[in-house]
Protein backbone atom coordinates (compact mmCIF):
# COMPACT_ATOMS: atom_id res chain seq x y z
CA UNK A 1 0.00 0.00 0.00
CA UNK A 2 1.32 3.51 -0.78
CA UNK A 3 1.49 6.24 1.84
CA UNK A 4 -2.11 7.71 0.12
CA UNK A 5 -3.99 4.16 0.30
CA UNK A 6 -3.11 3.55 3.94
CA UNK A 7 -3.91 7.55 5.02
CA UNK A 8 -7.32 6.60 2.95
CA UNK A 9 -7.81 3.11 4.60
CA UNK A 10 -7.52 4.92 8.11
CA UNK A 11 -10.27 7.94 7.10
CA UNK A 12 -12.52 4.55 6.62
CA UNK A 13 -11.84 2.92 9.35
CA UNK A 14 -13.69 4.00 12.29
CA UNK A 15 -16.63 5.64 10.46
CA UNK A 16 -19.67 2.94 11.19
CA UNK A 17 -21.82 2.87 14.15
CA UNK A 18 -20.63 -0.85 14.74
CA UNK A 19 -16.16 0.08 14.53
CA UNK A 20 -17.27 2.95 16.66
CA UNK A 21 -18.79 1.00 19.54
CA UNK A 22 -16.11 -1.73 19.54
CA UNK A 23 -13.30 0.72 19.78
CA UNK A 24 -15.16 2.67 22.85
CA UNK A 25 -15.62 -0.57 24.47
CA UNK A 26 -12.18 -1.55 24.05
CA UNK A 27 -10.29 1.45 24.85
CA UNK A 28 -11.56 2.53 28.50
CA UNK A 29 -9.74 4.55 30.48
CA UNK A 30 -7.48 2.68 32.44
CA UNK A 31 -4.85 2.71 35.30
CA UNK A 32 -1.98 3.15 32.61
CA UNK A 33 -3.31 6.33 30.86
CA UNK A 34 -4.07 7.93 33.56
CA UNK A 35 -1.03 7.84 36.08
CA UNK A 36 1.30 7.73 33.57
CA UNK A 37 0.87 8.49 30.26
CA UNK A 38 -1.22 11.42 29.99
CA UNK A 39 0.40 13.41 33.27
CA UNK A 40 3.43 14.15 30.65
CA UNK A 41 1.39 15.81 28.46
CA UNK A 42 0.08 17.70 31.74
CA UNK A 43 3.41 18.70 32.74
CA UNK A 44 3.83 21.06 29.77
CA UNK A 45 -0.35 22.36 29.80
CA UNK A 46 -1.74 24.55 32.26
CA UNK A 47 -5.58 24.92 33.21
CA UNK A 48 -6.11 27.99 31.40
CA UNK A 49 -4.93 26.64 28.47
CA UNK A 50 -6.87 25.60 24.90
CA UNK A 51 -6.26 22.63 23.33
CA UNK A 52 -7.15 20.90 20.05
CA UNK A 53 -7.26 17.31 20.27
CA UNK A 54 -6.72 15.79 16.71
CA UNK A 55 -8.11 12.31 15.74
CA UNK A 56 -9.36 12.15 19.61
CA UNK A 57 -11.58 9.36 18.35
CA UNK A 58 -13.89 8.41 21.76
CA UNK A 59 -12.20 10.72 23.72
CA UNK A 60 -9.93 8.89 25.97
CA UNK A 61 -7.21 12.18 25.81
CA UNK A 62 -10.06 14.44 25.53
CA UNK A 63 -11.97 13.50 28.26
CA UNK A 64 -8.67 13.65 30.57
CA UNK A 65 -8.08 16.75 29.49
CA UNK A 66 -11.34 18.45 29.77
CA UNK A 67 -11.32 17.81 33.66
CA UNK A 68 -7.66 19.64 33.61
CA UNK A 69 -7.91 23.16 30.71
CA UNK A 70 -10.16 25.99 29.27
CA UNK A 71 -11.22 24.18 26.42
CA UNK A 72 -10.84 21.19 23.89
CA UNK A 73 -11.25 21.34 20.68
CA UNK A 74 -12.43 17.23 19.38
CA UNK A 75 -11.32 16.89 15.99
CA UNK A 76 -12.00 13.49 14.00
CA UNK A 77 -12.65 12.14 10.44
CA UNK A 78 -15.83 10.24 11.84
CA UNK A 79 -18.66 11.36 13.31
CA UNK A 80 -19.50 8.02 14.80
CA UNK A 81 -16.61 7.97 16.62
CA UNK A 82 -17.16 11.97 18.10
CA UNK A 83 -20.46 10.73 19.55
CA UNK A 84 -19.38 9.27 22.02
CA UNK A 85 -17.83 12.68 23.54
CA UNK A 86 -20.66 14.48 22.65
CA UNK A 87 -22.53 12.09 24.93
CA UNK A 88 -20.26 13.53 28.02
CA UNK A 89 -21.95 16.82 27.52
CA UNK A 90 -18.89 18.63 28.79
CA UNK A 91 -19.45 22.18 28.63
CA UNK A 92 -16.15 23.36 27.82
CA UNK A 93 -15.64 20.24 25.34
CA UNK A 94 -16.28 21.51 21.81
CA UNK A 95 -16.32 19.03 18.77
CA UNK A 96 -15.21 19.59 15.36
CA UNK A 97 -15.81 17.28 12.72
CA UNK A 98 -13.03 17.44 9.81
CA UNK A 99 -10.06 15.38 7.70
CA UNK A 100 -7.07 16.10 9.43
CA UNK A 101 -5.06 15.06 6.37
CA UNK A 102 -6.44 17.81 3.99
CA UNK A 103 -8.19 20.92 6.10
CA UNK A 104 -6.53 24.06 5.73
CA UNK A 105 -6.37 24.68 9.58
CA UNK A 106 -4.57 28.09 8.97
CA UNK A 107 -7.88 28.74 9.03
CA UNK A 108 -9.05 27.63 12.26
CA UNK A 109 -7.85 29.43 15.05
CA UNK A 110 -4.40 29.00 17.32
CA UNK A 111 -4.07 26.90 19.99
CA UNK A 112 -2.05 26.63 23.35
CA UNK A 113 -1.48 23.41 22.69
CA UNK A 114 -2.07 20.70 20.22
CA UNK A 115 -2.69 16.85 21.00
CA UNK A 116 -2.81 13.43 19.36
CA UNK A 117 -3.02 9.92 20.96
CA UNK A 118 -2.39 7.00 19.09
CA UNK A 119 -2.98 8.84 15.83
CA UNK A 120 0.71 9.60 14.39
CA UNK A 121 2.29 6.15 14.50
CA UNK A 122 -0.57 4.99 12.21
CA UNK A 123 1.07 7.10 9.42
CA UNK A 124 4.13 6.69 7.25
CA UNK A 125 2.97 10.69 6.32
CA UNK A 126 3.49 11.68 9.83
CA UNK A 127 5.46 14.80 8.73
CA UNK A 128 2.60 16.15 7.10
CA UNK A 129 0.20 15.80 9.96
CA UNK A 130 2.66 17.27 11.90
CA UNK A 131 2.89 20.41 9.67
CA UNK A 132 -1.10 20.42 9.85
CA UNK A 133 -0.75 20.62 13.63
CA UNK A 134 2.02 23.51 13.60
CA UNK A 135 -1.00 25.30 12.03
CA UNK A 136 -2.89 25.34 14.89
CA UNK A 137 -0.25 25.88 17.07
CA UNK A 138 0.21 29.40 18.54
CA UNK A 139 3.75 30.51 18.70
CA UNK A 140 5.83 28.92 21.87
CA UNK A 141 2.97 26.65 22.26
CA UNK A 142 3.43 23.08 22.36
CA UNK A 143 2.57 20.10 20.21
CA UNK A 144 2.41 16.74 21.93
CA UNK A 145 1.94 13.09 21.11
CA UNK A 146 2.62 9.52 20.86
CA UNK A 147 5.10 7.90 18.57
CA UNK A 148 6.63 4.53 18.17
CA UNK A 149 10.72 4.48 18.05
CA UNK A 150 12.34 3.16 15.59
CA UNK A 151 15.40 3.06 16.94
CA UNK A 152 14.42 0.73 19.60
CA UNK A 153 12.35 -0.91 17.20
CA UNK A 154 15.64 -2.12 15.91
CA UNK A 155 16.54 -3.49 19.28
CA UNK A 156 14.01 -6.60 19.11
CA UNK A 157 15.66 -8.05 16.13
CA UNK A 158 13.13 -9.22 14.63
CA UNK A 159 11.31 -8.62 11.43
CA UNK A 160 9.94 -4.79 12.01
CA UNK A 161 6.20 -6.02 10.66
CA UNK A 162 6.62 -8.63 13.35
CA UNK A 163 7.39 -5.86 16.03
CA UNK A 164 3.93 -3.85 15.03
CA UNK A 165 1.86 -6.68 15.40
CA UNK A 166 3.26 -7.84 18.68
CA UNK A 167 2.52 -4.45 19.86
CA UNK A 168 -0.82 -4.55 18.56
CA UNK A 169 -0.25 -2.02 15.49
CA UNK A 170 -1.29 -3.22 11.91
CA UNK A 171 1.34 -3.64 9.10
CA UNK A 172 1.19 -0.27 8.26
CA UNK A 173 2.10 1.44 11.40
CA UNK A 174 5.36 3.31 11.21
CA UNK A 175 8.44 4.27 13.77
CA UNK A 176 9.92 7.51 13.69
CA UNK A 177 13.67 7.53 14.79
CA UNK A 178 15.17 10.66 17.05
CA UNK A 179 17.00 11.51 14.39
CA UNK A 180 14.21 11.99 11.20
CA UNK A 181 12.04 13.77 13.93
CA UNK A 182 14.46 16.55 15.17
CA UNK A 183 15.28 16.69 10.74
CA UNK A 184 11.43 17.10 10.05
CA UNK A 185 11.41 19.66 13.00
CA UNK A 186 14.22 21.60 11.71
CA UNK A 187 12.08 22.39 8.56
CA UNK A 188 9.25 23.21 10.33
CA UNK A 189 10.64 25.58 12.69
CA UNK A 190 9.87 23.21 15.54
CA UNK A 191 12.28 22.67 18.58
CA UNK A 192 12.50 18.99 19.97
CA UNK A 193 11.29 20.16 24.13
CA UNK A 194 11.76 16.24 25.07
CA UNK A 195 11.30 12.77 24.08
CA UNK A 196 10.13 10.83 26.96
CA UNK A 197 10.30 6.95 26.69
CA UNK A 198 7.30 4.99 28.19
CA UNK A 199 5.41 1.84 28.66
CA UNK A 200 8.81 0.26 29.58
CA UNK A 201 7.51 -3.11 30.98
CA UNK A 202 4.73 -3.48 28.57
CA UNK A 203 6.17 -2.63 25.12
CA UNK A 204 10.20 -3.10 24.96
CA UNK A 205 12.36 -3.54 22.56
CA UNK A 206 14.69 -5.80 24.65
CA UNK A 207 12.15 -7.67 26.10
CA UNK A 208 10.76 -8.08 22.50
CA UNK A 209 14.40 -9.52 21.33
CA UNK A 210 14.47 -12.58 24.11
CA UNK A 211 10.90 -13.72 23.58
CA UNK A 212 9.32 -15.31 20.13
CA UNK A 213 6.28 -13.51 18.83
CA UNK A 214 3.72 -15.56 20.95
CA UNK A 215 5.47 -15.19 24.06
CA UNK A 216 5.51 -11.95 23.84
CA UNK A 217 1.71 -11.54 23.07
CA UNK A 218 0.66 -13.46 26.09
CA UNK A 219 3.72 -11.70 28.40
CA UNK A 220 1.92 -8.55 27.78
CA UNK A 221 -1.79 -10.16 27.81
CA UNK A 222 -0.04 -10.88 31.80
CA UNK A 223 0.82 -7.28 31.81
CA UNK A 224 -2.50 -5.62 30.58
CA UNK A 225 -4.07 -7.75 33.39
CA UNK A 226 -1.60 -6.09 36.13
CA UNK A 227 -2.52 -2.90 34.66
CA UNK A 228 -5.79 -3.08 36.94
CA UNK A 229 -4.22 -3.52 39.70
CA UNK A 230 -3.90 -0.51 42.10
CA UNK A 231 -0.20 -1.54 43.69
CA UNK A 232 1.38 -2.66 41.05
CA UNK A 233 0.54 0.50 38.78
CA UNK A 234 1.66 2.55 41.57
CA UNK A 235 4.85 0.97 41.74
CA UNK A 236 5.21 1.32 37.93
CA UNK A 237 4.12 4.71 38.47
CA UNK A 238 7.51 5.10 40.38
CA UNK A 239 9.55 2.61 38.45
CA UNK A 240 8.75 5.05 35.41
CA UNK A 241 9.57 8.28 37.10
CA UNK A 242 12.35 7.15 38.52
CA UNK A 243 13.98 4.82 35.95
CA UNK A 244 13.02 4.91 32.87
CA UNK A 245 12.57 8.72 31.98
CA UNK A 246 15.56 9.77 34.33
CA UNK A 247 17.80 7.40 33.04
CA UNK A 248 19.52 6.59 29.83
CA UNK A 249 18.24 2.86 29.87
CA UNK A 250 15.41 4.26 27.24
CA UNK A 251 14.48 0.65 25.45
CA UNK A 252 11.01 1.49 25.42
CA UNK A 253 9.19 1.36 22.14
CA UNK A 254 6.66 3.97 23.05
CA UNK A 255 8.05 7.72 23.21
CA UNK A 256 5.83 11.19 24.08
CA UNK A 257 7.16 13.62 21.82
CA UNK A 258 6.88 17.20 23.51
CA UNK A 259 7.56 19.80 20.69
CA UNK A 260 7.50 23.82 20.75
CA UNK A 261 6.13 25.75 17.50
CA UNK A 262 9.30 28.42 17.07
CA UNK A 263 6.67 30.48 14.81
C1 LIG B 1 -6.51 4.69 16.85
S1 LIG B 1 -7.76 5.91 16.84
C2 LIG B 1 -7.22 6.98 18.16
C3 LIG B 1 -8.36 7.74 18.79
C4 LIG B 1 -8.07 8.44 20.09
N1 LIG B 1 -7.12 9.52 19.93
C5 LIG B 1 -7.61 7.49 21.17
O1 LIG B 1 -6.51 7.67 21.71
O2 LIG B 1 -8.33 6.54 21.49
C6 LIG B 1 -7.39 6.86 15.39
C7 LIG B 1 -8.42 7.93 15.09
O3 LIG B 1 -7.97 8.69 13.97
C8 LIG B 1 -9.10 9.10 13.23
N2 LIG B 1 -8.66 9.48 11.89
C9 LIG B 1 -8.13 8.70 10.92
N3 LIG B 1 -7.81 9.43 9.84
C10 LIG B 1 -8.14 10.72 10.14
C11 LIG B 1 -8.05 11.93 9.42
N4 LIG B 1 -7.55 11.97 8.19
N5 LIG B 1 -8.47 13.06 10.03
C12 LIG B 1 -8.98 13.03 11.28
N6 LIG B 1 -9.11 11.91 12.00
C13 LIG B 1 -8.68 10.76 11.45
C14 LIG B 1 -10.00 7.86 13.26
O4 LIG B 1 -11.34 8.16 12.92
C15 LIG B 1 -9.81 7.40 14.72
O5 LIG B 1 -10.78 7.98 15.55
Amino acid sequence: MTNEEVVNFKKMAWQSKEAAEVYNKGVQPNLYFNLIEFPLYMDYIKETDSVFDMAAGTGILTLYLADRVRKVVASDISKEMLFYIEQQKKPNVSIFHVDSDTCDFSKVGKFDVVTSHWFMPHYAKWEHFLAQKKQLCKKNGYIIFDLLSKDNMLLAKKDIIQVKKALGYSEHAVGVSETELKEACDRLNLEVVKLIPTSFIASNGLFLSELTFDEYVSYRECVEKLYHNPIFMDFIQKFEKTIVQSSNIATSLKYIAVLQNKG
